[in-house]
């Protein structure tokens, strides 16, 4: 690779950071370069109030944004760290004597949250086994038709019975819906009409439809679908509910995500019973976990997508 300034070098590892997986696809990242560190900065703008009052799903997305930042450092020979600290994240970069490349580099181009339903093949056990939990960080994977799944698949239920009949909750979903190609190319954010495969309309044509689908009846046949093709659902917790944690919860999931992807395996978030404090306490409970259920996933096989959700033009400052 020719020499590149360290700002140069940090604008490209920042481009495979915001490939990051983001709640609603609202990207709520900015970024700073002084001298060798790349500063984190959560974008409130971009909160989601009323699924995520805390920013909990807003810290884990940054989480995965650090995780692409690091693992792309290490493909162009950076060792890296992250804290957390007066609100930022903190990522500092030094370079490597021997170059480490990273086997999951070719991955960050490749992921993407699987839409629709998986092939109904089951993941040989083991392809899924060898990541262990962290410090503040552990996760549980349950075969689809084990015992915890049911009660996953109830909850799900559950969360959409009641996500699906508050005003707020579809107002604000709705308001990250990008309905035709103008709308995409004015936002490169958001929940696009070509990659949950629906056609283009007129934004107040797709409203309207898309606000007639969104009860919770038609979401719990989509979701009985989706669960019943999955091969494993995974549960990912912290041990304590705060921004650090949320923080290396995200981390953890992207490599995750990473690691699943480069084995040729697809995900998609059903993330409902985590979002609604008394069903989140309920599945802890019954699930008889220590740590607090902060992401769900459910894994299996599924096709390459046609297209892939469109991220923004970053701006980097120095
Ligand atoms: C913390 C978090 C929570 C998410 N929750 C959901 C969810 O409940 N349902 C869903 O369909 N997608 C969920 N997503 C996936 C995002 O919609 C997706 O990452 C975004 O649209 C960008 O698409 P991509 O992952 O294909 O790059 C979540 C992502 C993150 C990081």
């Amino acid at each position: 690779m020719e020499q590149l300034t360290f700002f140069e070098l940090a604008k490209l590892l920042i481009s495979f950071a915001v490939l990051a997986p983001s709640g609603h696809n609202s990207q709520p990242w900015s970024f700073q370069v002084v001298d060798n560190e790349i500063i984190i900065t959560p974008d409130y703008s971009k909160r989601l109030d009323v699924v995520d009052k805390e920013n909990r799903e807003l810290f884990i997305s940054l989480g995965c944004a650090v995780q692409n930042l690091q693992t792309a450092a290490r493909h162009f020979g950076y060792n890296s760290d992250y804290i957390y600290n007066d609100g930022k994240i903190v990522v500092t970069l030094t370079k490597q004597d021997v170059c480490n490349d990273d086997p999951l580099f070719d991955a960050i181009k490749k992921r993407h949250t699987h839409r629709g339903s998986f092939t109904g093949e089951k993941i040989p056990a083991n392809l899924l086994q060898d990541i262990k939990n962290e410090e503040n960080v552990s996760f549980m994977i349950y075969d689809s038709q084990s015992r915890e799944s049911e009660i996953i698949k109830r909850k799900i239920a559950e969360g959409n019975e009641i996500q699906m009949s508050d005003t707020a909750f579809k107002r604000e979903l709705i308001s990250w819906m990008r309905f035709n190609k103008k709308q995409v190319n004015e936002t490169h954010n958001g929940l696009c009409y070509n990659v949950l495969g629906f056609p283009a309309t007129p934004k107040p044509i797709g409203r309207k439809i898309v606000g007639m689908f969104l009860n919770p009846k038609a979401q719990n046949k989509t979701d009985a679908a989706v669960n019943a093709s999955a091969s494993h659902f995974c549960v990912f917790c912290v041990k304590e509910n705060n921004v650090q944690n949320w923080i290396d919860l995200g981390v953890f999931l992207e490599r995750f995500l990473l690691k699943i992807t480069s084995d040729g395996l697809s995900y998609s978030f059903s993330n409902q019973p985590c979002e609604i404090p008394s069903l989140n306490q309920n599945l802890q409970q019954e699930l008889a976990v220590n740590h607090y259920p902060s992401v769900i996933i459910r894994v299996g096989y599924g096709k390459e997508p046609k297209n892939f959700a469109p991220r923004e033009e970053v701006v980097v400052r120095n």
